[in-house]
C-alpha cells in the first residue's frame, strides 16, 4: 500500500481529503509523526504527539456510498484485531465501546474518523477512515477532561510499541476489514468479532442521541450494527448517539 508520511501535519484527514481530489484510485496510507489539529468525532479536538500512531486509510470506494454506512463498526473491528495481535496476550482487554472507540482496562486507547469524500463522477468516491491509537506518551498530556479516561499502549501493557509496527498492523487489518466489508457487508465473522467484544452489556447507561438522553441497558447490536438498549419503553435500536459518561447504578 502506498503511505505518505509527514512529520508534522494538521490532520491525516484533513490531508487524506486533500490528497483524494487527485485521480487516488489505490488504497492510500496517510500517516504523521504528530498532528497539530487532529480531528475527533462530533469536531472534538484530538491531542495527537508524538508517540503516538495518527493514519487515515484512503480506500477507493467500490460500492455506493449508502453502503458504507455502518463501515466505522469494520474500522472498530479492525483496530481491535491489530491491537490484540500486537499485544500478544489477554485480548479480552481490549473492547469496542460502540460504536467505534477502541478501549483496554476500559480506557481508551484508540478513536476512529471515517469520512466520505463524494468525487461527483469527476474521481473515485473514497472513504477516508482515520485512526489514532495512543501508543507510547505519557497520557499526562492528554487533556484532564476528556469524556472517557485514556490510556496508551505502554501505560496499558507496561511495554513500549514501535509506532510503525502499529501503523502496519491497524493498515494491514483495515485493509482487510474493508475489503471483507465491500463484498458481504457486517457479515458474521465481524458482527460475531463485535458482539464479543462489545463493551458495557448487560449494564445501565445513559445514551446520549440527537432526540435527547435516555437510561437504559445494553443489550447488544443487530444484524445492522445499531446499538441495541432496553429502556422502559421498550428496546430500541440506535444508529447514531453515544454513550454519556455519567453511569447509573
Ligand atoms: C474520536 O474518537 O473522536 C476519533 C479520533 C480520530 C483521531 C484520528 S488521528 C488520525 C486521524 N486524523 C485526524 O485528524 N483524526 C483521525
Amino acid at each position: 500500500m502506498r503511505r505518505i508520511h509527514y512529520e508534522t501535519i494538521d490532520s491525516t484527514n484533513s490531508e487524506a481529503r486533500r490528497l483524494a481530489t487527485d485521480d487516488v484510485r489505490e488504497p492510500l496510507l496517510v500517516t504523521a509523526a504528530e498532528q497539530s489539529a487532529g480531528r475527533g468525532r462530533h469536531g472534538r479536538q484530538w491531542q495527537s504527539p508524538l508517540g503516538g500512531a495518527w493514519l487515515s486509510l484512503v480506500w477507493p470506494a467500490r460500492q455506493p456510498p449508502v453502503a458504507y454506512a455502518a463501515v466505522s463498526l469494520a474500522a472498530a473491528v479492525a483496530v481491535l484485531r491489530a491491537l490484540r495481535e500486537l499485544a500478544a496476550r489477554s485480548p479480552e482487554r481490549f473492547q469496542v465501546k460502540w460504536p467505534n472507540d477502541v478501549l483496554v482496562d476500559d480506557c481508551k486507547v484508540a478513536g476512529i474518523l471515517c469520512e466520505q469524500r463524494l468525487g461527483g463522477g469527476v474521481s473515485p468516491d473514497v472513504i477516508i477512515i482515520g485512526v489514532g491509537v495512543n501508543v507510547n506518551f505519557d497520557p499526562a498530556m492528554l487533556p484532564s477532561d476528556l469524556r472517557h479516561p485514556a490510556t496508551t499502549l505502554n501505560t496499558a501493557l507496561g511495554k513500549s510499541f514501535r509506532v510503525d509496527d502499529v501503523i502496519d498492523a491497524v493498515a494491514e487489518h483495515l485493509a482487510a476489514a474493508l475489503e471483507s466489508f465491500e463484498s458481504e457487508g457486517l457479515g458474521e465473522g465481524l458482527l460475531t468479532e463485535l458482539r464479543d467484544s462489545l463493551a458495557y452489556v448487560g449494564t445501565m447507561r445513559t445514551w446520549s442521541s440527537p432526540g435527547g438522553a435516555i437510561q437504559g441497558r445494553v443489550a447488544g447490536i443487530d444484524d445492522a450494527g445499531r446499538l441495541l438498549l432496553a429502556t422502559p419503553s421498550g428496546r430500541i435500536a440506535y444508529e447514531t448517539g453515544e454513550f454519556a459518561e455519567t453511569r447509573s447504578p
